[in-house]
């Protein structure tokens, strides 16, 4: 069958996305890009903001309008929406032929299967499942989860948009355990999981036999990975430490004893890939929890010249009183010791993060501390949200949503201002300087820009000309012109750029070398 799919959300689902591809692929379904000629269309949903739901529902009723009208197709709602609204959605919105929680997706060639077969029986007799209603229990062993045979089978083809860029996504934790009150993903995405370190690593080096040279590790609380390794039966019913590179929580190497538990830290783990898959140029990895950042983690950034110096660590609120209500676990000083530490630790490191204004009950004297946080720090970036309500969360039930829209408003815009200073100090602070950039984008501009001046013309009027747009190993975003025709080629590639100038969101410079 011809497949629509289309992803909202993080990371985590465009990673879901890539896989439920190359499973479907695999039995031989095709993909469009067009929607008006897919025989099934499957959104892939984040319900992490209300917005965010808005934009899946106003898919799905365009859906529903061609369905009355005649054409036969098959609607499947998967990711994290069909967990959290479950049967009720298939109750409000009877086009949907199918729902499928993150935590089931590696049973979506079924469902989309059975949807075809029983397209045609009235309604009550029409299967649909929704997704993984129980959170899984951390001890159930990753290697046992249905869902691990979903990572371990993907495919990367180089010849796709994703294959082109050369950059990949590979999950070292599912879930999270850390229910902060205003968040849902504890709930869409179950109890944390650790997947195997040799999954990972095996996982790393197919990715890098076909090509990819940056990969991004994937966790909710990524640096929270620890995986502790079983023991095996031998056939002769004793039991055997199970082989693999494992460490001490103290990060020491460890021999294999029956009595101690051995473990896999999140350091470890970034020290063995970056050991074992030289051919990988960056390791980077997503989203840091600032209250678990041990040093032995910021140690291994500082001396694995491949792991990025990047940490996206969100602080979420300057005011303890927030932080508490949020059930965050650190308080204002915590955080900024931590990033401290982590700045002393691993040079030109990059910092950013995410905020929450309009959290309910925050004062103005709150969105000040939030304010005076932002200004402290040198953040490459902030995501700057306002706090959406989600049913299902501690502050749903327990606070009622206070702040008024225009407030959440006016402190996102001035939070994001403040941001941009200091972006543009941050970036300022990088001219001069000659920079590794993995380009992932060519454009060429085609009209003149409000006229500027000096220094500046070069960039702000390049039209017609081409530009490369690509990151830093500290992702740090950076542009350069490029005059020798369409430079398509060097997506994929790392290219030097001598910095020249700085503005809020990015970095201009002159391209030094063409990979
Ligand atoms: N696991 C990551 C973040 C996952 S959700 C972490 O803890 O850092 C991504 C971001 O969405 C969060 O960092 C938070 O800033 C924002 N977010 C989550 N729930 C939200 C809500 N109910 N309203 C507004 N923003 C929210
Ligand atoms: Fe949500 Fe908090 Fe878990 Fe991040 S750490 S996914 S914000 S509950
Ligand atoms: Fe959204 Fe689910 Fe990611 S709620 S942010 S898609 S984990």
């Amino acid at each position: 069958m011809r497949i629509y799919l289309e992803t909202f959300g993080c990371q985590m689902n465009e990673l879901d996305s890539q896989l439920v591809r190359g499973q479907l692929s695999c039995l031989g379904h095709t993909f469009t890009e067009d929607p008006s000629i897919a025989e099934v269309l499957l959104y892939n949903t984040c319900s992490v903001r209300e917005h965010a739901e808005q934009k899946a529902y106003s898919r799905i009723g365009i859906v529903g309008q061609r369905k009355r009208a005649g054409e036969h197709l098959i609607l499947g709602v998967i990711g994290c929406m069909a967990e959290r609204d479950g049967l009720d959605m298939l109750v409000r919105h009877p086009q949907i032929d199918l729902l499928c929680g993150p935590g089931e997706l590696d049973k979506l060639p079924a469902l989309i299967d059975n949807a075809s077969r029983t397209h045609d029986l009235p309604r009550p007799d029409r299967a649909a499942l929704a997704g993984n209603k129980s959170r899984r229990t951390a001890t159930l062993a990753a290697a046992d989860d249905d869902l691990e045979s979903l990572d371990l089978a993907r495919m990367f083809d180089p010849s796709t948009d994703d294959g082109r860029h050369r950059s990949a996504y590979v999950r070292i934790t599912r879930g999270c355990n850390k229910f902060c009150t205003y968040c849902v993903v504890p709930r869409t995405r179950g109890a944390e999981v650790h997947r195997p370190p040799d999954h990972i690593v095996a996982e790393c080096r197919r990715l890098a036999d076909a090509g990819v040279i940056e990969v991004t590790l994937l966790g909710q609380t990524v640096n929270h990975y620890s995986y502790t390794h079983g023991v095996a039966v031998t056939l002769s019913g004793t039991e055997a430490p199970q082989v693999g590179a494992a460490v001490r929580p103290n990060g020491r190497n460890d021999s294999g004893s029956h009595a101690t538990a051995r473990k896999t830290t999140f350091a470890g783990l970034l020290r063995r890939i970056h050991e074992e898959v030289p051919s990988l140029r960056r390791i980077r990895f997503l989203t840091s929890y600032p209250r678990d950042f041990g040093l032995d983690a910021l140690e291994a950034m500082r001396d694995c010249p491949r792991i990025c110096p990047y940490l996206h660590a969100p602080a979420q609120s300057g005011s303890n009183r927030i932080l508490r209500l949020m059930n965050r676990g650190y308080e204002v000083e915590e955080y900024v010791d931590f990033a401290h530490r982590a700045i002393e630790t691993v040079p030109d490191l990059c910092l950013a993060g995410d905020f929450i204004v309009g959290f309910p009950t925050e004062t103005e004297a709150d969105f000040a501390a939030t304010v005076d946080l932002v200004q402290r720090l040198p953040f490459k970036n902030n995501f700057i949200f306002k706090y959406s309500p989600r049913p299902g969360t501690v502050a749903f039930d327990r606070l009622p949503d206070d702040i008024p829209d225009e407030v959440k408003r006016a402190r996102n815009n001035r939070l994001l201002a403040v941001q941009a200073g200091v972006s543009a100090r941050v970036h300022a602070g990088w001219v001069g300087r000659t920079v590794d950039v993995l380009v992932d984008t060519v454009r060429s501009v085609p009209k003149a820009n409000p006229a500027p001046n000096g220094v500046e013309l070069r960039w702000e009027r390049p039209v017609g000309r081409w530009q490369v747009v690509g990151r830093t190993a500290g992702d740090l975003i950076v542009t350069a012109p490029f005059d020798a025709g369409n430079p398509s080629h060097l997506i994929g590639t790392i290219v030097q750029v001598q910095l020249e100038a700085a503005r809020p969101l990015l970095l201009l410079g002159t391209l030094l070398t063409d990979g």
